[in-house]
């Protein structure tokens, strides 16, 4: 198998393939003098089994795997793993005359399969032409929590669309989870109310798919710190980490921040690496 990472996922693409025991396939990434993107694989992957690694944060990304889908026509099998996917939060029409763009860019990937890790809404993978498969990295992430080796550990969801991921990251490893009530009054501001919670003295970790804007969290830390919690720290699988999330975050006290290289940050301090090569192992 040929691993071939996009520009957004270099590393990731890397780790996998050492997972695999195979070097990745070098490819170039540039622009024309007009902004437009250039991509050329430099190998020959005719009739090769192919694996694409690109997650889609920006619309530049989404450009580049879509190039890279069609740099790939001569290749005996394709499979795309779409790390962290763009848009996946719109997944239905919020109000009349939006588009669902989730869907709208599913369609476009066309591969003989495609992967996506703790994609927001699994309802998208039916948008996509062909089969489509959620990876989960609580496990991974639930793993990497146990080696900070905290204290009397407390992990919380920061509302109940997180209690899932949160219970799957505590399985099997005797944590002690519950989760949040969240109400969201705009794009970036939350109000955070404790369900049946006491964090007096505890260090928390807070576990979410995804830090956007910070908001969430940020409000999460504020009240959690007010409730006398020892130390706060994140744990999400998509460090999104927008504008100035990460600033917004310590102003609000975080311990740290940890998220995986499903998006290439400082904060990545765990890879999916070993989640995508056994799925592809599995082929
Ligand atoms: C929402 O449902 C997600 O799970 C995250 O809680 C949300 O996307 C985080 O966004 P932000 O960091 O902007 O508050």
């Amino acid at each position: 198998m040929k691993i071939i990472g996009g520009p957004a996922s270099q590393l990731l693409a890397s780790r996998t393939a050492r997972a695999l025991g195979i070097e990745p396939v070098l490819s170039e990434f540039n622009r024309f003098p007009d902004g437009e993107l250039y991509l050329r694989i430099a190998e020959d992957i005719e009739n090769e089994r192919v694996t694409l690694i690109q997650s889609t944060p920006t619309d530049s990304d989404l450009v580049s795997l879509l190039q890279l889908i069609d740099a790939c026509e001569g290749a005996k099998e394709l499979n795309v793993v779409i790390p962290y996917m763009g848009y996946a939060r719109q997944d239905k029409k919020f109000k009349p005359g939006e588009p669902i763009s989730a869907r709208a860019i599913a369609r476009c990937i066309r591969a003989d399969r495609v992967f996506t890790i703790n994609i927001h809404e699994k309802s998208v993978l039916e948008h996509f032409p062909g089969p489509a498969e959620n990876l989960d990295a609580a496990k991974l992430v639930g793993e990497y929590i146990s080696g900070l080796n905290l204290e009397n550990p407390l992990l919380i969801a920061p509302d109940s669309g997180a209690e899932g991921l949160v219970k799957r990251v505590s399985s099997g490893l005797g944590f002690d989870y519950d989760h949040l009530e969240k109400t969201r009054l705009s794009g970036d501001t939350v109000v955070i109310k404790t369900k049946n919670l006491d964090a007096t003295g505890r260090n928390v970790v807070l576990v979410d798919d995804m830090i956007a804007t910070g908001g969430t969290m940020a409000e999460s830390i504020k009240m959690l710190r007010s409730q006398g919690a020892a130390d706060v720290y994140i744990a999400c699988v998509h460090p999104v980490l927008a504008r100035n999330a990460a600033l917004r975050l310590f102003n609000a006290g975080v311990k740290d921040i940890l998220g995986t290289d499903t998006l290439e940050r400082a904060e990545s301090r765990l890879s999916v690496a070993p989640l995508i090569a056994d799925a592809l192992k599995g082929l």
